[in-house]
């Protein structure tokens, strides 16, 4: 779990580029226009998504499998009084078992680019077994193009991403964009608007 590695350094190191009050703009956005109900964070970091959601009255469970990230954002959410609203749980995206639906909205900033053919695939299932019929799943990711060994893939392969996610959702918009991290090399990204299929039908 190389990964889990890596990150688990950055939290040691305390230099985080995603320690922001507010989540991104899209997340906003989206929190804003759709009524109230239960929200999934996943990958969620120090929590910012996820208490923004609780702030606005969403019933939201966040989920990091670093254990530093998951103390952090659930004293986050106790200081900001929202310890009611808001539960983080350390696990990893591939197995949510002890959750159980049906979640209105998922949202996914930078988490699921990191899993491999095998991973997403698992992600998925847990995805479409959580949200209800109509639910929203907001993605963004660093892309990468496709390697001929899927599971070998650095960053999201995004016809992976789609071959997987036929089934049960469908996507409604795509932006694609450009991601600097302080210093870094400027990376392709996207963010991507699916919406869980009905599942009634
Ligand atoms: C780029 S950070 C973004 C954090 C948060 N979503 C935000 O926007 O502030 C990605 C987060 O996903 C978590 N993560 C990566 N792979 C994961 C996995 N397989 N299961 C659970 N969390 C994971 C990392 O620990 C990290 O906190």
């Amino acid at each position: 779990m190389a990964d889990f590695e890596r990150l688990q350094q950055l939290y040691a190191a305390g230099t985080l580029p995603w320690d922001h009050n507010d989540p991104p703009p899209e997340v906003v956005t989206e929190a804003a226009v759709w009524p109230l109900g239960r929200a999934l964070d996943l990958g969620t970091g120090l929590g910012r998504a996820a208490l923004h959601l609780a702030r606005l009255g969403w019933q939201v469970d966040g989920v990091d499998f670093i254990p530093e990230a998951v103390a952090e954002a659930t004293r986050r959410a106790q200081a900001a009084g929202l310890a009611a609203r808001v539960s983080f749980h350390q696990s990893t995206v591939t197995r949510l078992d002890f959750l159980t639906g049906a979640y209105d909205l998922a949202v996914d900033v930078g988490c699921a680019h990191g899993l491999n053919a095998t991973e997403l695939t698992a992600y998925h299932a847990q995805l479409k077994r959580l949200l209800r019929g109509g639910a929203r799943y907001l993605l963004f990711a660093h892309l990468n193009d496709a390697v001929a060994d899927a599971d070998a893939q650095r960053w999201l392969n995004e016809p992976l991403l789609y071959r997987i996610f036929a089934d049960g959702f469908t996507l409604e918009r795509v932006e694609y964009g450009e991601t600097t991290v302080q210093n870094n090399p400027t990376w392709r990204s996207a963010w991507f608007w699916w919406r869980r299929d009905d599942t009634t039908a």
